[in-house]
């Protein structure tokens, strides 16, 4: 049973129960946390351990091997059951474990056992063994969909994570000097989020300098800037399992070209448009769509892109220079519960096949919103596409822009039923 204090699990697990119901039937649920792997070299170390996000939303907890159980036949205070390893001699000695609060995980037999010859769905980080049936895919569905509106203790957490993640951003200025490497830029930068309280960081720290900042998810590394570089940061610190996701790019000595000038003033444009667009009920991928033609209509205009923007994102033009989706949930993990509307298909159309959200906004969620223009020579220097795009991209610009790399700049917007709040607003955009 909960505690009269565990007022948001309690709305959290009623919520999806009710959201559950119909899709289990008279199956029950097993949401695991999942089990730290072993490095190969068999010692006693593991890699990084996070517990599923599911599992996380719904114990309210990290833990190892956890398992939140849920039987839809019982009434809402009596359905959920949180069952907890017994922490081993070694894991006591080594590790310091203590028993965590729940049902020790022996038990479960007897849970099995209780409703033997009745259907199991397993989700979190499910045993591999485990068919994953239809029943499996519309509880993961449904669950995730439970999960988007934030609570206002997870909008607490998310709060926090922002303001460690703008202490880190403020060092930014002092440390973005010709010399510095990508990968002292990240040292400093996370450790500035912890010092401010953070747990750790979000994801993989990007920080691209010059044309590496046209590397999505480019590795810091000893690059050294060089005055004039564009230099990428796409970073976010984590409270508890809450995190930021957010970027920003900067040229070197802080005197940008006439053309760089330009392309962060464009994204800047398209950021501040789309952001303005979060509401509820609006699509994502139609913002996402508008974003694009905002795209378009600025590279017309710089004189990259040839042609009318509302054709050119129709024939996804656009995904030359913004191969990417506008956004993302983002929350509980750098991805949140991102994906598709419950029942609501992949969208056959390329540009927008890769999308991470395809779902209307709603009152409490909490997206990214992050726009870019890139030159990246993968896709500008490939044959079928210079041939089907001959006429929407003035061609003889694109060579001497191959080594600018790009511009990315991200915000987290809460949906509110009035105007968009953007968590992330202390970060200047630069
Ligand atoms: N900002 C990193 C990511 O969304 O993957």
């Amino acid at each position: 049973m909960l505690s009269p204090d565990d007022s948001f699990l309690r709305a959290r697990r009623r919520r999806v129960a009710a959201a559950l119901r119909p899709v289990l039937g008279e199956a029950s649920l097993l949401v695991h946390a999942g089990t730290a792997v072993p490095l190969p070299e068999n010692t006693d170390q593991t890699y990084p351990f996070l517990s599923h996000t599911e599992y996380v939303y719904l114990a309210g907890t990290e833990g190892e091997r956890g398992i939140v159980t849920f039987d839809p036949r019982l009434a809402d205070d009596e359905a959920w059951e949180v069952f907890v390893p017994v922490p081993s001699e070694g894991e006591r000695i080594w590790e310091g474990r203590t028993q965590a609060p729940g049902t020790p995980l022996p038990r479960l037999a007897s849970w099995f056992s209780a409703r033997e010859g009745r259907p199991f769905v397993h989700l979190g980080s499910r045993p591999v063994e485990q068919p994953v049936d239809a029943t499996t895919l519309a509880a993961r569905e449904h669950l995730s969909h439970a999960r988007r509106p934030k609570d206002a203790g997870e909008l607490r957490l998310l709060r926090a994570a922002a303001a460690c993640t703008a202490a880190g951003y403020a060092r930014l200025p002092s440390l973005l000097q010709a010399g510095a490497t990508e990968r002292s830029i990240q040292i400093e930068l996370e450790a500035e989020f912890q010092r401010a309280g953070a747990t750790g960081t979000g994801y993989g720290t990007i920080v691209g300098a010059g044309s590496n900042a046209a590397i999505l998810h480019v590795s810091p590394s000893s690059r050294a800037l060089r005055p004039g570089d564009f230099v990428l940061v796409d970073a976010g610190a984590r409270v508890g399992r809450y995190v930021c996701d957010v970027t920003r790019t900067y040229v070197v000595g802080g005197r940008p070209d006439p053309f760089q000038r330009d392309l962060h003033a464009l994204v800047t444009t398209v950021l501040t448009n789309a952001v303005g667009r979060c509401r509820p009920g609006r699509e994502w991928k139609d913002i996402h769509l508008r974003a694009a033609e905002d795209i378009c209509a600025g590279l017309v205009t710089m004189g990259v892109m040839r042609g009318q923007p509302a054709e050119l994102v129709e024939r996804d033009a656009h995904t030359l220079f913004f191969p990417h989706g506008l956004g993302h949930l983002v929350g509980l993990g750098v991805r949140d519960a991102s994906g598709t509307l419950p029942g609501r298909a992949a969208n056959p159309r390329p540009a927008l096949r890769t999308l991470r959200c395809d779902l209307p906004l709603a009152d409490g969620y909490v997206i990214t919103v992050e726009p870019g223009i890139y030159f990246i020579r993968a896709l500008l220097e490939d044959p079928t596409r210079r041939e089907r795009y001959a006429d929407c991209v003035h061609w003889d610009r694109v060579p001497p822009l191959l080594d600018l790399g790009g511009v990315r700049l991200e915000e987290n917007v809460l949906v509110t039923p009035g105007e968009p709040e953007v968590l992330t607003a202390a970060i200047p955009l630069g």
